[in-house]
């Protein structure tokens, strides 16, 4: 059985957009006969890196800091697919950030060049074979996840798994007043989730429908532009 290991980095947890989707996604996967394991960030105890490469140079693929981080290791190793549902916040929330760092110990330090970069991999005990974002933002444009897109495909990089692509919701906040469109927007979600275990991919179409504009980004703009000349009691 395909074993799902999902953080979700919302800030706001069950209040966010972050939630919904990564949610969504979740029950998509474990439909397709996954077992899924949900653990937000938020609530976990995770102090950051120390930066002085004891878990690769002494005490090798151990941490030494005594968190919540040791019980993601086990969690971690036995996964087969890792998914990281982070809201984008110039570029990420600090949890995450802290959490993504926090790897370095299951990643083994034997360094070579793979695409055209100093690479790694994760050491033979961890099972991740596939890493998936799932990510929603604020602002209209998609392009506005290019920065944690490109953390996340990094990382997947640099310890030698799959990127399995990111599951892009922008303004996401806009599917509470278009009702029949999230109910098309979830339903794409779980249908790429169900995809990913069944046929280890996700259609380019599901994901399109997932990431499909709700208003015009001028509109967008103006709503945003509004509210603050609200808070700031001036009409320009
Ligand atoms: C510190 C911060 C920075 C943000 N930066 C961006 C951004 O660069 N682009 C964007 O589209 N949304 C941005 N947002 C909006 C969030 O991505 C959006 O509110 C999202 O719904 C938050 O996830 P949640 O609903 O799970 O809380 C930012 C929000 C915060 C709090």
């Amino acid at each position: 059985m395909t074993k799902v290991l999902a953080i979700n980095g919302s800030a706001r947890m069950e209040k966010g957009y972050t939630k919904r989707l990564l949610n969504a996604f979740l029950e998509g996967m474990k439909e397709a006969g996954a077992a899924i394991e949900l653990v937000y960030a938020k609530r976990l105890k995770i102090r950051p890196c120390l930066g002085d490469f004891q878990c690769w140079f002494e005490k090798v693929g151990e941490c030494i800091q005594a968190d919540d981080m040791q019980d993601l290791y086990v969690k971690l190793r036995e996964s087969d697919i890792f998914v990281l549902a982070i809201p984008v916040y110039l570029p990420l929330p600090g949890e995450i950030q802290n959490l993504l760092n926090r790897l370095m110990p299951i990643v083994e330090p034997v360094l070579e060049f793979r695409d055209g970069r100093t690479r790694a991999r994760f050491h033979d005990d961890v099972r991740i074979s596939k890493i998936v974002l799932v990510s929603v933002g604020g602002w209209w444009e998609k392009e506005n996840m290019d920065s944690v897109v490109r953390i996340v495909e990094g990382i997947a990089k640099d310890v030698g798994v799959e990127f399995s692509g990111p599951v892009i919701r922008p303004h996401a906040f806009v599917m509470d007043r278009e009702k029949d469109k999230s109910e098309e927007i979830l339903d794409a979600a779980r249908r790429a989730g169900a995809q990913l275990v069944r046929e280890g991919r996700m259609s380019a179409e599901t994901l399109d429908i997932i990431s499909q504009p709700l208003v015009s980004e001028e509109d967008l703009r103006d709503e945003y532009n509004k509210m603050y000349r609200k808070a700031k009691g001036t009409t320009h």
